[in-house]
């Protein structure tokens, strides 16, 4: 019997590789960046299975030139690069990765709350520079962490793992959400539901997005949002960059209306090296690394592999987005 072919768009956890290599006809992606579109549409050609990553495109164009494809298996839990209609419409399911990097994705939102509050990456920076001359009085000032007020902006998985670490460090945790937690489970958390976006924004003294990506929630803080917050605010996003209106967040920071940010994610990945938000010391851009630790990769991968699996089977992956797509 001949085996289905997998094209997997970049090399991910050599167990995950494995399983995926013992029942499949498989080709990995060699290279760092990824796949070409063009590329990716030739590879699709004759695959019933795919492995991809947040930076692969899968829309209607691709799916219409894969006549045999049943699975995309992504790894990540954002699945914004995926067109789920189109995948439902053609009978090809599509699965994702939460649960697995939720701690992880939590912990570098954590830490970039804590690096843009206290200047630490500035810091580091002007040791090295060789500024460091003298204790100053006056020199580096931070916000403090501990006692303030940590909002949070979608009360997900990763959110209430922040709202946790805020607990942690005695803060006082408001949230904002579309729906709402039951008492006992806010009870449970430490936090307080706060029924307007606007009056978390004015309220809170660290401000950390916790959102998916769509259309609803495309700049869902701008201009307007930026100027409600208070001129010490730290504001965090490890979601997804068009949350977030970068040129607004930019003005926010260069003119002083909120005291710092931290972000893993841009509007466009990777940032433009001639981005202006590269100009400012106030702010802290990692490169979209949020689960990027050694066992959450790996975990990542390997429920990546099981959904792929489950799907060239023909059942449901354990975690699916569109299950529909089998009825
Ligand atoms: C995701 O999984 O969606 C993150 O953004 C990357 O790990």
């Amino acid at each position: 019997m001949t085996k289905p072919r997998v094209f997997i768009t970049r090399v991910v956890a050599q167990e995950a590789l494995d399983q995926i290599a013992q029942v499949t006809d498989m080709e990995v992606w060699p290279e760092k960046l990824p796949p070409p579109y063009e590329v990716l549409l030739e590879k699709a050609q004759d695959a019933e299975g795919l492995v991809t990553l947040l930076s692969d495109r899968i829309d209607a164009v691709l799916m219409d030139k894969a006549p045999k494809l049943k699975v995309v298996s992504n790894m990540a839990v954002g699945y914004d690069n995926i067109s789920i209609a189109e995948a439902t419409k053609r009978h090809i399911v599509v699965s994702n990765t939460p649960e697995v990097l939720t701690g992880t994705t939590a912990d570098l939102a954590f830490s970039l709350l804590m690096a843009a509050a206290r200047c630490v990456v500035e810091a580091a920076n002007y040791t090295r520079k060789g500024q460091w001359k003298t204790w100053g009085p006056k020199t580096l000032l931070g916000q403090d962490i501990h006692n303030a007020t940590l909002g949070i902006i979608g009360l997900g998985r990763i959110g209430a793992e922040v709202a946790k670490r805020g607990r942690g460090f005695n803060m006082k945790v408001l949230y904002y959400d579309e729906i709402r937690q039951s008492k006992e489970e806010e009870k449970q958390l430490g936090v307080e539901y706060i029924p307007a976006l606007t009056k978390l924004l004015s309220s809170a003294d660290f401000i950390s997005v916790h959102v998916p990506l769509l259309p609803q929630t495309h700049h869902l803080i701008g201009a307007a949002e930026f100027a409600l917050m208070k001129p010490t605010a730290v504001f965090v996003n490890t979601s997804r960059g068009p949350v977030v209106d970068q040129r607004a967040l930019y003005e926010a920071l260069k003119s002083g209306q909120i005291f710092a940010a931290a972000i893993d994610v841009t509007e466009v990945e990777p940032i433009p090296p001639d981005d202006p938000l590269l100009t400012l010391d106030n702010i802290i851009i990692t490169p979209h690394i949020a689960s990027a630790s050694f066992n959450t990769r790996t975990n990542m991968a390997l429920l990546a592999a099981e959904n792929l699996l489950a799907g060239l089977r023909g059942q449901v992956p354990p975690v699916c987005i569109n299950p529909e797509a089998l009825r």
